[in-house]
């Protein structure tokens, strides 16, 4: 099936690049921050890379030059240059499902040639694209009417996974330059609270409901799109008719948006070769679309292209994505680190870290390499995170003084958003120092000395003590703007890529989330109906008896 099996690959862990590495881990021991400083005084500002508009200090890294070195090495030894040229090129890389893996013609230039199976992508894209902006020009400018000829004031985006995190998070992200008229909503949890709290106070006649699904059968997404037509039609006395009007759909499968009774002329295509956490530069982002704009939305893509351009380009010394996928495999296999936090200082980007817990966590979430053996190494690390400063007066406690490696990625902006009122604006001074005491802090620490010259009691030496040494990236940028977020997410989907690539792993299948699907649906009538469900295990046949006597059944 596949065209990219790894047979003739040195098993990584069999790789001498990666013995390399092991024993350079040992000769570095407990090497500390403070005297990787005190040694290269240029270290602050050589330990940087720029791409685009992102300025990225790694040089609060537990690295040095030959670590930087050993790490290049073993991307090259383990070809992530090749994998992806193969990529970009439109292979099916994705090998499990022979699928190729190309978001990135979801933001290339109209003139690009991207083939899969000799068929050239980049019209399609545009197309698409086109029809979008169309669509989100006619519903903001009220153009586009609902069944009773009102304005549509109300987008609610039904779709989960990919096809509810990006447009969600990016949503928040791009505030600022969203249509403030509009009411945006997204709806996922197929908890009924989800939808009722999502519409509850909107007028049906003013509301217009986004179906994001790739596969059309996603039962979460049918289940809420089902009863919103139903809140739809009973709120407007209105039969079928009035769906086309208030439905579009977002979708590879135009078979099963007409089987729910959408008109395909108001589907937005995408393609088998965009995965769902890929997914929300393409149609997926209409809801987004209509929030900010066709211009903004380009702008967006813009940015992904342009580090898309880096990562396929720029030399393995500069190469951002590149480092920052080798900085986490470092981590995860020779400290340790089980876990990898997002921090970042703007609250526009409150749903960032969750976007990204699917683009790593459901890519890298992998336990047999390509061909299907076990790995023997370490993969994928739990991603977490909420904004500064909240974190600070929660959790960071632990990052500072417990005993866990957890490197973090600190994202911070020079400029707070255009339209803050003068009086707020001046807080971001405050909210920056926090972002810059924070990594100064985790890096240095504060030694038993230092804590004596304070005057502090011997007996709380220990406990006022940091023993600093935790590894942060920080990324710097002017404004958070649509470009500048479409350089981050691309930023951390080839970091992800990268990491795949070395683990060997296939980091575009998501086999794991199909088990729990295929068991909700044999629970379910014995939840409803009583239903016997063979082989149900003891714990969970006394939970669903629990369950059901709660519920008076
Ligand atoms: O969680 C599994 C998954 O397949 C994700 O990869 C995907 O983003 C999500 O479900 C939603 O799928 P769909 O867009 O087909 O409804």
């Amino acid at each position: 099936m596949s065209q990219m099996n790894t047979e003739g690959r040195t098993r990584l862990n069999q790789m001498p690049e990666w013995t390399a590495l092991g024993k350079h881990r040992e000769q570095m021991g407990d090497t500390h921050l403070r005297e990787l400083f005190a040694a290269d005084p240029g270290r602050g500002t050589g330990y940087t890379l720029t791409v685009g508009d992102l300025y990225l200090d790694y040089s609060k890294h537990l690295v040095t030059d030959e670590t930087l070195r050993l790490l290049r090495e073993l991307a090259a030894a383990a070809d992530v240059a090749g994998l992806r040229d193969a990529m970009f090129r439109g292979e099916k890389i994705n090998t499990t499902e022979d699928r190729a893996v190309l978001h990135t013609a979801l933001r290339a230039p109209r003139d690009t040639v991207v083939e899969v199976d000799g068929e050239n992508v980049v019209p399609g894209v545009h197309a698409v694209l086109d029809k979008m902006a169309a669509f989100a020009d006619r519903v903001r400018s009220g153009e586009w009417t609902g069944h009773t000829g009102k304005r549509i004031k109300n987008v609610v985006n039904i779709g989960i996974g990919g096809s509810d995190l990006g447009p969600a998070m990016a949503y928040e992200a791009l505030r600022s330059f969203t249509d403030r008229g509009l009411t945006v909503r997204f709806v996922s949890n197929v908890d009924g609270a989800d939808l009722h709290e999502a519409v509850r106070d909107l007028d049906p006649a003013e509301t217009l409901f986004v179906i994001a699904s790739k596969t059309f059968t996603t039962i979460e997404t049918i289940t809420n799109a089902t009863s919103a037509r139903d809140w739809l039609l009973t709120g407007l006395r209105a039969g079928q008719e009035a769906v086309a009007k208030h439905f579009v759909a977002l979708s590879t499968n135009a078979d099963k948006v007409a089987d729910f009774g959408i008109d395909t002329a108001n589907m937005f295509e995408f393609w088998d070769w965009v995965g769902g956490r890929y997914s929300f530069d393409s149609a997926i982002g209409l809801s987004l679309m209509i929030a900010i704009g066709p211009d903004r939305f380009r702008e967006l893509l813009d940015g992904f292209h342009l580090v898309d351009e880096h990562f396929r380009t720029a030399p393995a010394e500069a190469n951002a994505p590149l480092l920052l996928g080798l900085l986490g495999v470092w981590y995860g296999q020779f400290f340790d680190a089980q876990s990898h936090a997002v921090l970042p200082y703007s609250h526009y980007l409150s749903k960032f870290t969750a976007y990204l817990q699917q683009l790593d966590m459901e890519s890298n979430g992998k336990s047999v390499d390509r061909d299907g053996n076990p790995v023997d190494w370490q993969t994928g690390p739990v991603v977490w995170g909420t904004p500064g400063t909240n974190g600070q007066h929660a959790y960071y406690q632990l990052i500072h003084q417990g005993t866990k490696v957890i490197p973090a990625d600190f994202i911070g902006f020079a400029e707070p958003v255009a339209d803050l009122q003068p009086g707020l604006v001046a807080q971001h001074d405050l909210l920056m120092a926090n972002f810059f005491a924070q990594t100064q802090a985790l890096a240095f620490g504060k030694t038993p000395e230092e804590v004596r010259a304070e005057g502090v009691a011997e007996e709380l030496v220990p406990h006022k003590t940091f023993r600093g040494n935790h590894p942060t990236t920080t990324i710097l940028a002017r404004e958070l703007t649509p470009s500048v977020l479409g350089q981050l997410i691309a930023l951390y989907e080839h970091k992800v890529f990268v990491q795949g690539a070395i683990w060997n792993i296939d980091s575009f299948d998501q086999w794991g989330v199909e088990l729990g699907k295929v068991l909700a649906k044999r629970v379910e009538p014995a939840l409803t109906e009583g239903a016997e469900v063979p082989g149900l295990d003891g714990s969970s046949k006394a939970l669903v008896a629990k369950y059901r006597a709660l519920r008076g059944r």
